[in-house]
């Protein structure tokens, strides 16, 4: 362990994010210079760095465990207990156990058109394309699949699929498919470190050399030397105030860290809401947006107003309740508004039509979690309405490597954008950690040198941890009036308001001047204790959260169309000009925003677009 002297007090501010204006900064003035924080950290050398424990990480790390390195994997939580065991419905693969007609065109041909074309078609292509063996590889694993009678891997109807493509674990898969990953990973002995939080990565716009975050039960900083760091770290609907995922997870780690170590940002303006989330006010406030799968609808769930209408026959009528989830959570909210919602503020989806014994098999968990709330979802409906579930937008990749332009660094899973354009298929998250994870990790294996398996730290790089320590150090002493938790909540509601699922230009204006108001606050903040504390978590979360909200009112603001899952009520329609991806930039200037053209899918998948698969709903009649 090593020490250094008392802080320089240098916090990250614009200027030292190459632009970024949204690190928090610490107590102004001379009472803080006259601080004296003793900052001590380990230093932890690593071939390759795996932030995030998720799916994505997990599936990057075996592979290249596989080619004989050894990385380390560090994630916030403890160990399995990563955002992917709340991926509950469903991974797509072309496998035809049910519908042999279908293949790995159709499959991306579906993801396209779900995406509005605005997705990277070679990222398509490879998930679609390689799924049905990373299936087949889990199910070896020992992944336990659904199984028809015959033996096959059960595939389940999803929204706006084709055909019946979702393979599944009753509603656990993503929660099972974790725990075999992980079983994967230790059998490979592969390193974990659990509770670490990573607050920068170090970076002179060009290359990465590591990494500094901090052990988050027992506070101490940890400086991570590394030629190569891939970063796995999620998404980021977690801003909003009504989300689907824990509170502390999807803050927007991995954009905030990439934009500010280099690298370019994309698509940032498409967040997904997911159409049933638990109504709080009806459930409790710990269960507000949490996830109530689309399996229910994939199983037969109907959706009804206040009214007992099956509203979805207005919306549409040939794909039900199985639309994209963008129709669907937009039919809902409309519902909402226009009076015929419940008290609560939701509408009804209600499975009990189905046998009970069915219903039991297909979705344990809804049923025991309803079922410990007090509504037995064999006899009753679940009140339900829209919940921010996934972040479209993400890190600029390279597809076939995860290179993110800047040298070292890497990135794969939601903390990405790419495989799904401007919506995502239901099914397609899960397959893309896996797809691409491989992928990813192939590449990154290839690049591992004999120098990189004992790095050495730079003595610029040095100096830019200790900065970073100081400023966390200083953080955690910040003892304003404004907790970060408070502004955490403001910033969810903020969101919720000026970007949610209905936007307009003076809404995104004023969520960006209202995020300046934010910020400013942020100059009062009270973090009560030091750097295990929850209060301290939050207040780094907080300074993700808050840049990625700039980005995403800013990239909103640009895009004056709709398309998917971002719908300005300013501009409702479509522009063919706008099928243009919005990429941003960190630079001297502050943020920058450029469009770059979308390519051409291959022959078989434009073959498969121009055929016009779709769901026909009625087969679930
Ligand atoms: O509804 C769900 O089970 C979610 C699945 C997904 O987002 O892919």
């Amino acid at each position: 362990m090593t020490k250094i002297p008392p802080a320089d007090h240098s916090v990250s501010t614009a200027g030292d994010a190459g632009g970024v204006d949204g690190r928090l900064p610490t107590q102004g003035g001379d009472e803080a210079d006259d601080r004296d924080h003793e900052v001590t950290y380990d230093v932890v050398t690593t071939p390759v760095l795996v932030i995030g424990a998720g799916a994505a990480g997990a599936r990057v790390a075996i592979e290249l465990a596989e080619s004989g390195l050894e990385p380390l994997v560090v994630g916030k939580r403890d160990y399995g207990d990563a955002h992917t065991t709340w991926a509950a419905g469903g991974i797509n693969a072309a496998l035809g156990s049910l519908d042999p007609e279908d293949d790995w065109p159709i499959h991306a041909a579906d993801t396209l058109n779900e995406g509005h074309h605005l997705n990277d078609p070679e990222a398509v292509e490879l998930t679609a394309k390689h799924m049905p063996d990373r299936i087949r590889e889990l199910d070896e694993w020992g992944m336990s699949f659904a199984r028809t009678d015959d033996g096959k891997i059960n595939q389940r109807y999803f929204g706006a699929q084709s055909y019946r493509r979702t393979c599944f674990v009753g509603d656990r898969t993503g929660e099972v498919m974790l725990e075999t990953l992980i079983d994967r990973a230790q059998a490979l002995e592969i390193p974990y470190r659990e509770n670490v939080m990573i607050t920068r990565l170090l970076s002179d716009g060009t290359r990465v050399d590591g990494a500094v975050g901090f052990d988050m039960e027992t506070g101490d900083g940890l400086l991570f030397r590394t030629n190569h760091v891939v970063l796995a770290a999620g998404g980021f609907s977690a801003a909003y105030r009504r989300h689907s995922s824990r509170d502390d997870e999807n803050n927007g780690d991995a954009q905030a860290l990439a934009l500010e170590a280099g690298a370019r940002l994309l698509d940032t303006e498409f967040v997904q809401f997911h159409p049933t989330g638990m109504v709080g006010e009806r459930y409790g406030d710990e269960w507000d947006g949490r996830l109530v799968t689309e399996a229910v609808r994939g199983e037969g769930g109907r959706l009804y107003n206040n009214d007992g209408e099956r509203f979805m026959e207005r919306y549409s009528p040939d794909q039900m309740e199985l639309d994209a989830r963008d129709v669907v959570a937009r039919a809902i909210a409309q519902e909402v508004r226009e009076g015929r919602g419940t008290d609560h503020g939701g509408v009804y989806l209600d499975i009990s039509h189905r046998d009970p014994e069915y219903i039991r098999e297909r979705l344990p968990t809804m049923v025991e979690r309803f079922g410990d709330l007090g509504v037995d979802i064999t006899e009753a409906p679940m009140e339900i309405g829209p919940t921010a579930h996934y972040t479209m937008g993400g890190v600029d990749i390279d597809f076939q490597t995860g290179e993110t332009g800047v040298e070292g660094l890497y990135a794969v899973g939601e903390a990405v954008a790419g495989v799904h354009g401007a919506n995502r298929l239901g099914g397609n998250s899960l397959a893309e950690t896996v797809a691409i994870g491989k992928l990813v990790g192939e590449h990154v294996s290839e690049q591992v040198t004999a120098d990189d398996r004992a790095p050495s730290i730079a003595d610029g790089q040095r100096a830019l941890a200790e900065r970073e320590f100081a400023a966390l150090a200083d953080l955690a002493a910040s003892d304003g009036d404004v907790t970060p938790e408070t502004l955490l909540e403001d910033l969810g509601e903020l969101l919720w308001n000026h970007a949610g699922i209905l936007r307009d230009e003076a809404g995104l204006r004023e969520g960006l001047d209202r995020l300046e108001d934010l910020r400013a606050r942020t100059a009062d903040l009270r973090v009560d204790g030091d750097r295990t504390s929850r209060s301290f978590e939050y207040a780094v979360d907080l300074s993700m959260s808050l840049i990625v909200a700039e980005v995403l009112l800013r990239t909103a603001l640009e895009r004056t169309e709709s398309r998917g899952a971002h719908y300005r009520t300013d501009y409702p329609k479509t522009d063919p000009d706008w099928r243009q991806n919005l990429i941003v930039a960190a630079d001297e200037g502050g943020l920058s925003l450029q469009r770059r053209g979308v390519a051409e899918p291959s022959e078989p998948v434009r073959e498969a677009l121009a055929e016009g698969y779709e769901l026909d709903y009625h087969h679930l009649e």
